[in-house]
């Protein structure tokens, strides 16, 4: 689609004059600085429609319609955004220049490419397990760590054999197919030595997908013991590990409805879990389980069970979940942490006692508000006032970040009752700044060392860049949310615990990320109609969007020129308002620019699996309304379906 470049329209409106391109449609009085008439947009006997020369504005004070000459002429003759910007230009004698959207075409089209290329390594290495001289080998090693033919194709399992140029050979055969698979991950460029070559070689290969079902990239296991242990693909355009799961889509295939999510450390983990039966596992792919895989997880699931290695290291990386987890656990959802014997992995657990066994002891797994105070409490004697008073000074902080809601309330109950402090007391104390009993490295760490040394081209994310990747990721920030206490906002509390607040309401996030930049509409898929929702914010998104597709090139001044004349002017001013109280991470390079679009996405998501939960309780009730005896044998069974969601 070709656009009207911004600065053509504004150089065009600084042209014009709003009073002659209003004068010659409606005719104006002039009364002192202004001009005056009838309001054209409502019935009206004595003028209340004023426009002023300085400010190149127009507003009713009857109607409340307002806005520059290129709103009136929308509003007034009805026409499209393009049409009006024509008309003015015609008057103005100037013509329209055009320009095409580059960066989202281009985008758009890479990513397919990406994605494409992908898919045909993904194909490339399935083949070989299948028919490589070489084959045996990876089908034995497989069998000896005992899984199936059929759990192998489940996870498209795939070998990667020796070589440094068998994917080079057979897909780069030509120049931008060799930059896509260097620019997927799949060949390591080495410009100043002028070498290419395949990353994975003699390698057991496991496809990482997202939730559609693309590969995105590979974890690749070495047959024996040498170092490292696994590679991965890079950070690219498409794989951010970060936000990534692995298994999720695997998982969702399984699982027609997913009643809670195991989040475990390993590939392999994953794997041999759902060669037990257990469908439901996810593994976070070498970096710490962040913010963002608990903003995925809960999408699908409001139960997530952690497991995690029963020694030191496996403790330590349970603390860091814990703190990314608090600002996720709203009313409703439940985490759980689960301490595995010292020295087992899942993998190897689940082998040794069994399916049943294994889920008996996720059903033992410890509530992360036990988990909390038990961190807050280690080393602490809290039979000692000193030691309470120690105890409440980690804990209220850690409780004050859990976003506000009865789970926050009752355990701010339960830290007065073990500390006989009252309310007021840890209010105060929940001021203090966030502290954990040691700054916990996670468990990858170590191997993020061996990996370094071992292999220069693959270093494992380190546990500092994990968390970089965590805190940058955010794009939005509530500055007045009234839904966070003063108090976090002066002590400059992450950017992502105030944006989680914003997180609680995604038509806001919606709002702010399409007004900032309406263009992205484009980018989304799935897109309900929310102009019937009960939800008021949800409505006003609705109708902005129907906005937007009725004038796909507008901007933040026409919409809102729009709201006012269509709402009147309290409603203008509370969307000027929403829009002033928040900051957004300009897009300006395409890595914002996809984030901002996955973040709308993922807010119009929630707002859609919200819409189907009421739909159905409407609908549910309705048919209950009915009478049992009433029913057809269709509507009995949607009854079923309906009481069990
Ligand atoms: P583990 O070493 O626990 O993996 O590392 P695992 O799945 O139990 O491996 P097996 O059983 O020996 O095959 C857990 C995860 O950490 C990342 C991988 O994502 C791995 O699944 N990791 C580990 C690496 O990325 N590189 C390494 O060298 C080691
Ligand atoms: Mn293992």
């Amino acid at each position: 689609m070709s656009r009207i470049p911004q600065t053509f329209i504004d150089d065009l409106l600084t042209r014009l004059d709003i009073v002659s391109v209003i004068d010659s449609r409606v005719k104006l009085k002039k009364t002192g600085k202004n001009y005056s008439a009838c309001c054209p947009f409502h019935q009206e006997k004595t003028p209340s429609f004023t426009v002023s020369p300085d400010k190149q504005f127009y507003y009713c004070f009857g109607c409340g319609a307002s806005g520059n000459a290129l709103g009136f002429v929308i509003d007034y003759e009805r026409l499209g955004f393009i049409d009006a910007v024509e008309s003015l230009a015609k008057t103005a004698g100037v013509e329209v220049p055009r320009e095409e959207n580059k960066v989202f075409r281009k985008q758009d089209f890479r990513r397919k490419k990406l994605y494409e290329i992908l898919e045909k390594a993904n194909r490339h290495y399935q083949a070989q397990l299948k028919q490589h001289p070489q084959k045996n080998t990876v089908v034995n090693y497989l069998k000896n760590r005992g899984l199936s033919g059929e759990i192998a194709r489940d996870f498209g399992i795939g070998f990667a054999p020796a070589g440094r140029n068998n994917l080079l050979t057979k897909l780069g055969s030509n120049q931008e197919e060799i930059e896509l698979l260097i620019d997927s991950g799949l060949v390591i460029s080495k410009p100043e030595e002028n070498k290419k070559y395949d990353r994975f070689r003699q390698r057991v290969m496991f496809p990482i997908k997202d939730e559609r079902g693309r590969v995105i990239g590979f974890g690749g296991r070495v047959l024996g013991d040498d170092k490292p242990k696994y590679l991965n693909s890079p950070e690219t355009e498409v794989f951010h590990k970060s936000r990534e799961l692995y298994g999720l889509y695997e998982a969702r295939k399984a699982e027609r409805k997913l009643d809670h999510l195991l989040v475990v450390e390993g590939y392999m983990d994953v794997i041999a879990l759902a060669q037990f039966g257990i469908r439901n596992a996810v593994a976070t792919l070498g970096t710490a389980c962040g913010e963002e895989h608990l903003k995925l997880s809960f999408r699908y699931v409001n139960d997530i069970v952690f497991c995690f290695d029963g020694d030191a290291a496996g403790r330590s990386a349970a603390k860091r979940a814990l703190t990314n987890a608090l600002s996720s656990m709203e009313d409703g959802r439940q985490i759980k942490f689960l301490f595995l014997p010292e020295g087992q992995d899942p993998d190897s657990l689940v082998r040794q006692i069994g399916p049943e066994r294994f889920q008996a002891q996720i059903k033992q797994a410890v509530p992360l508000e036990e988990f909390l105070f038990d961190v807050a409490a280690e080393n602490i004697d809290i039979s000692t006032m000193d030691g309470r008073a120690r105890f409440s000074k980690i804990s209220a902080p850690m409780i004050g970040q859990l976003p506000e809601g009865i789970f926050r309330e009752l355990m701010f109950d339960n830290l007065a009752k073990r500390t006989g402090l009252t309310r007021e007391v840890l209010d105060e104390l929940q001021k203090e700044k966030l502290e954990l009993p040691e700054p916990a490295p996670i468990a990858k760490t170590e191997k993020a060392g061996t990996a370094k040394q071992t292999s220069q081209t693959q270093p494992l994310v380190s546990s500092t860049e994990a968390k970089e990747t965590r805190t940058e990721a955010t794009g939005i920030a509530e500055a007045t949310p009234s839904s966070v206490p003063q108090f976090q906002q002066k002590q400059g509390l992450t950017k992502s615990l105030r944006a989680s607040a914003v997180n609680k309401n995604p038509a806001k996030v919606a709002t702010v990320l399409l007004l900032d930049n309406p263009s992205l509409l484009q980018q989304l898929q799935d897109v309900p109609d929310l102009t019937a929702d009960s939800n008021p914010d949800s409505v006003r998104l609705g109708e902005i969007i129907n906005y937007l597709r009725k004038r796909p090139e507008s901007n933040f001044n026409s919409i809102l020129g729009f709201w006012g004349g269509a709402k009147g002017i309290k409603q203008q001013q509370d969307l000027a308002f929403l829009m002033a109280n928040h900051e957004i991470n300009e897009a300006k390079s395409i890595h914002k620019l996809y984030d901002q679009v996955r973040e709308l996405q993922d807010s119009i998501d929630a707002l859609t699996i919200a819409k189907n939960k009421i739909d159905q309780v409407e609908e549910l009730k309705t048919l209950k309304a009915k009478g049992l005896q009433n029913l057809t044998n269709e509507e009995k069974q949607r009854l079923i379906v309906l009481t069990k969601i």
